[in-house]
């Protein structure tokens, strides 16, 4: 089975910081930590508003991340600007509006499609790979393949929500959404409400998954069981699941 990756959300981490001002926690320090103990990733997500990550932030970071860096966003002008001047090794496209909390949505595929091809395009032309926030429609998915997306990430918050009540149901959409991307050559990537309790099942029954991008649940566990303890502890979920 192919091996899946922990790319570590930091958001949560700037929050805190900018809670008080200041460098508390420190943003980059935390990044370099997570790798430490073993993340495989990094992603952030500048808002414009710049309520967590600032764009200053991603500047810092580029300098001293080691493994994958994953910058996500809306694709504004101002993001298109920070993502061509750092070179991330994957920008992943998100359909936010400015004000938005935190993404809700997978593209508009069908409608954006000439809007996202433009931008796929010159994001590729720079060396970047390429990731669409989808929602498991697979008919949206037939046209995020044809605007170039490398991979699409799913939006598993319906996965998430439905885990309690009958994980067989909650997961068969992504199963079929993940399959149909994977025939289209695209790489399936994974996120939103990931946590301890649903990330084995969805890993084990979606052999496609090569990436899962996690921070709410991850950074609140970390409250209670060290940062160090739950990068380790989620990458357990991720890995017995391949086993
Ligand atoms: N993927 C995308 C596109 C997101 O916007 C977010 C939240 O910033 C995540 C993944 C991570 O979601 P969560 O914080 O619920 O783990």
């Amino acid at each position: 089975m192919t091996a899946c990756k922990l790319s570590v959300n930091i958001n949560k981490i700037a929050t805190l910081r900018n809670a008080r001002g200041g460098t508390i926690p420190n943003v980059v320090k935390a990044a370099l930590d997570i790798e430490r103990f073993g993340g495989e990733g990094i992603t952030v997500h500048p808002r414009p508003d710049e309520r967590h990550i600032r764009f200053r932030d991603v500047y810092e970071l580029k300098e001293c991340v080691t493994t994958e860096f994953n910058i996500e966003g809306y694709p504004s002008d101002d993001f298109l600007k920070l993502v061509e001047s750092v070179k991330p090794h994957q920008v992943t496209l998100v359909p936010d509006s400015p004000m938005v909390l935190t993404s809700n949505a997978g593209w508009d595929a069908i409608r954006e499609q000439a809007f996202l091809k433009k931008i796929i395009d010159r994001l590729k032309q720079n060396g970047m790979r390429v990731s669409v926030f989808m929602d498991t429609d697979l008919k949206q998915i037939d046209a995020a393949a044809a605007t170039g997306a490398d991979r699409i990430e799913l939006y598993t918050e319906r996965y998430a929500s439905g885990f309690e009540k009958s994980p067989q149901q909650a997961i068969a959409d992504y199963q079929k959404a993940a399959a149909h991307a994977a025939f289209l050559k695209m790489g399936v990537n994974a996120g939103h409400d990931l946590n301890l309790n649903n990330l084995n099942y969805l890993i084990k029954n979606i052999p496609q998954i090569v990436e899962v991008s996690i921070g709410h649940a991850l950074i609140s566990d970390a409250l209670y069981y060290g940062l160090q303890n739950t990068v380790q502890m989620y990458k357990h979920q991720i890995k017995s699941a391949r086993e």
